[in-house]
């Protein structure tokens, strides 16, 4: 690695050691060392620190490089190049008057060269301890090549698997959500900002950006405030008492406000609540786009309401630079709103260290794809691969199998395989799920023949060739699902069914008559009902990323044990969604029966229920669903208590038995329920997990303590309180299950 020491070649000694000592200063004089930066700032100094530049060319073009000559640039998102990085670097602290550093930017979202599985995959380990290394993997990679800053993680809750971005969300539950928002931060920033291999974590898309209408990107949101404080807001917040760095706003109007404009969320929540200190980056352009949404005049007016909302950098677009000058001098705005976004901005990159951190010149290639980094990589995609069906124990596969016929667009693919942020992942580095499956068996007895080309792939001629290895083989993987650019921004859908000819696909092959797994490769739930109904399993594996190939090969052939659970509910059919469990009740709620429409007159009472009169009502696959190769018995459900006074605690407990042959981790899930409240409270709500792991033939006690500040929620006046009243609780295998208890809480 080449290093380029900025401090030995500073042009202007005096400002580099005022920098040097900065770094120097404890915590506590930090603000006065940004005063006295400030201090000798221009009004153009200032606005530069505010704006980041998207693309520098390669290498850097003389016109950025004046730019950053003058101080006009604060940063820089998405440079391709490391060298690029180090060059531009070393003009800002070099050449420019000041000597402040650059920081770079970059969306590092499931792993910078090493790809991780994508995120709604990690939420389905349930395993924060593993997504935190899994961070760790992506930032000490990302901060060999330079990068400072990780546009991660993506806290967007998310209840509609149309809207493309869910494959980069954490789930739909606020609790497991933010347990994994704490868990990223803390494995992209380390123990401290400036500690080697930590990058600036980034919460985003602050927010609402997840209840897009129609699941369609970028659309409006509206949520009441109760509803946001509940759900929506959670994970942010657990990213703020994590000390996430950095912040962005979102693309979406919000409740009738831009997000980028909204000073409801970002200075009353964000600052005012939550005393946020570190700053706030807008989304790509959207300072600007507040013009489109009908809510700024022209790109000054969007200047004015973006910097009093609290956006303190400006993505892409350029108001601030262009704009806030003249409003400053007009009188439009106080320059102190300028000065407050400054020092946000520098207090994140005091505590980057980057006013003497040395840039790589070009990546340590010794820092990626590190063996230790591919093996959490590889227990990721074990972990997060979900089994949805398994009949007749079809799965595992046995190694003495005669053939195997591997069928599929998306056995062979490893940019599917990757997922919607591929951030440095290249092609080669995957192992792909046809590689390690010949690894496994030998290529000889493995029959290769995807039958579609890609996923959307309608035609029908690649079927005769994938039949013929079906007919030679003994059993048929079939590789289906959604190619990566169908999931990730700006990739909504409408329907939510296997694209192209797959069910097709899968309908010939099932014919021959074979036993057929069906392994889906997806950025979302899809809607696969009869492809389910044909085959003898299912493994949803999602975009399971480079180690994918030997993660999945070791579950199919029961070197592990799938213990994945959903975390997000499947729906049947897309007339569902939005679909949740954590819903609220309604007066009628619908019968597990089934639909129902009685003939004759008079119409019967019993069939007006909260129903659908063509599909039933349930999901597919319930939220913290998921098979094992075991069978899991939970029994003797213990509450220490039948009542707690407010500001107790008491221990719910069950035992959890392994009853089948193998080892294994079952995820034991904890609920509850407000049976009565001051505003109605959902059936179930998540409120802890365990992964608990039982050789065959074992029984263990998963013990739980819930305090009454656990079922705290917000009232109609918006107070977080719990309220006294009668709670039920569960220990559960999933959300639709489990042994339920019950206990009071009183005053
Ligand atoms: C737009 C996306 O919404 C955001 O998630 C991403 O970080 C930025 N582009 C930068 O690439």
């Amino acid at each position: 690695m080449t290093r380029a020491s900025r401090l030995s070649r500073c042009p202007l000694p005096f400002l580099c050691a005022l920098a040097g000592s900065l770094v120097a200063a404890p915590p506590a004089d930090l603000e006065r060392r940004i005063d006295q930066l400030l201090a000798r700032m221009t009004i153009e100094e200032k606005l530069g620190q505010m704006s980041q530049g998207a693309f520098l060319g390669s290498p850097v073009a003389e016109r950025d490089r004046q730019g950053i000559r003058q101080g006009r640039w604060g940063s820089f998102l998405n440079v391709a190049r490391p060298e690029d990085r180090a060059e531009a670097q070393r003009t800002a602290l070099n050449e420019s008057r000041l000597g402040i550093p650059l920081i770079f930017g970059q969306d590092v979202i499931h792993g910078y060269r090493t790809v991780l599985p994508i995120p709604l995959a990690q939420s389905a380990s349930w395993d924060p301890e593993l997504v935190e290394q899994g961070a760790r993997v992506a930032a000490r990679e990302a901060s060999s090549a330079g990068i400072h800053w990780t546009f991660a993680p993506m806290l967007d809750i998310a209840r509609d698997p149309r809207w493309g971005r869910i494959a980069e969300g954490l789930g739909e539950d606020p609790y497991l959500a933010s347990a994994f928002a704490a868990a990223m931060v803390r494995g992209f920033q380390g123990p401290s900002l400036d500690a080697p291999g930590s990058i600036a974590a980034c919460a985003k898309h602050y927010v609402g950006y997840g209840a897009a209408e129609a699941g369609r990107d970028y659309n409006s949101a509206w949520i009441p405030e109760i509803l946001l404080r509940q759900v929506y807001l959670p994970p942010f917040q657990a990213a703020r008492n994590a000390g996430v760095a950095t912040v962005m706003s979102a693309f979406e109007d919000l409740n009738g406000v831009p997000a980028t404009g909204n000073e409801f969320t970002l200075r009353r929540i964000l600052r005012g609540e939550w005393n946020f200190d570190g700053f706030v980056v807008s989304d790509y352009n959207s300072v600007v786009e507040m013009v489109t949404h009908g809510f700024a005049a022209d790109p000054g007016d969007a200047a004015l309401k973006g910097i009093r909302a609290g956006v303190d950098m400006e993505m892409t677009s350029t108001c601030y630079r262009d704009r806030l000058k003249a409003l400053v001098e007009g009188g439009k705005i106080d320059g102190k709103l300028i000065d407050e976004a400054v020092r946000n901005i520098l207090r994140v990159k005091f505590r980057l260290g980057l006013f003497d951190k040395p840039m790589p010149a070009a990546a340590d290639r010794g820092a990626l794809l590190a063996p230790e980094s591919l093996e959490v990589a590889r227990k990721l995609a074990v972990e997060s691969a979900v089994l949805l069906k398994n009949d007749g124990a079809a799965l595992p596969l046995s190694k003495s199998i005669g053939k195997l016929a591997v069928i599929g667009p998306l056995a062979d693919s490893p940019l599917d395989q990757m997922g919607c942020w591929t951030g440095n992942g290249v092609a080669g580095d995957v192992r792909t799920f046809l590689a390690a499956l010949k690894d496994t068996l030998g290529p000889a007895r493995v029959l290769y023949a995807p039958g579609l080309k890609t996923a959307k792939d309608s035609s029908h001629d690649g079927f005769p060739a994938a039949i013929e290895a079906v007919r030679a083989a003994d059993t048929a993987l079939l590789f289906i699902g959604e190619d990566a650019n169908m999931s990730g921004e700006a990739r909504s859908r409408a329907y939510l069914d296997l694209p192209g000819a797959e069910q097709a696909l899968a309908e010939e092959v099932a014919k021959v008559g074979k036993p057929v797994i069906a392994v889906i490769v997806a950025g979302r739930p899809l809607t696969f009902h009869d492809l389910a109904a044909k085959v003898n399993a299912v493994l949803y594996v999602w975009n399971p990323g480079t180690m994918g190939g030997p993660a999945i090969a070791s579950l199919l052939f029961g070197d592990a044990v799938p213990s994945g659970k959903l975390t997000v509910t499947f729906p049947r059919t897309v007339g569902q969604v939005p679909i949740y469990y954590a819903h609220l009740n309604t007066g009628r709620p619908a019968s597990p029966n089934g639909p129902r429409i009685s003939p004759g007159i008079p119409i019967n009472p019993l069939d007006y229920t909260s129903q659908y009169i063509d599909v039933d009502f349930t999901p597919e696959y319930p939220f913290g669903f998921g098979l094992s190769y075991t069978t899991f018995e939970y029994s003797n459900l213990r509450v220490s208590s039948p009542a707690i006074p407010m500001g107790g605690k008491l221990t719910v407990t069950a035992d959890v038995a392994n009853t089948g042959k193998v080892e294994a981790e079952e995820i034991v899930q904890l609920y509850t329920r407000d049976l009565s409240a001051s505003v109605s409270r959902p059936v179930r709500e998540l409120k802890g997990f365990r992964r608990v792991r039982l050789a065959p033939g074992e029984k263990k006690s998963v013990e739980f303590t819930l305090g009454t500040s656990d079922l705290a929620f917000y009232n109609a006046r918006m107070q977080l309180a719990t309220e006294p009243g009668v709670f039920h609780v569960w220990i559960a295998p999933d959300s639709d299950r489990g042994l339920r208890g019950e206990f009071r809480v009183t005053e």
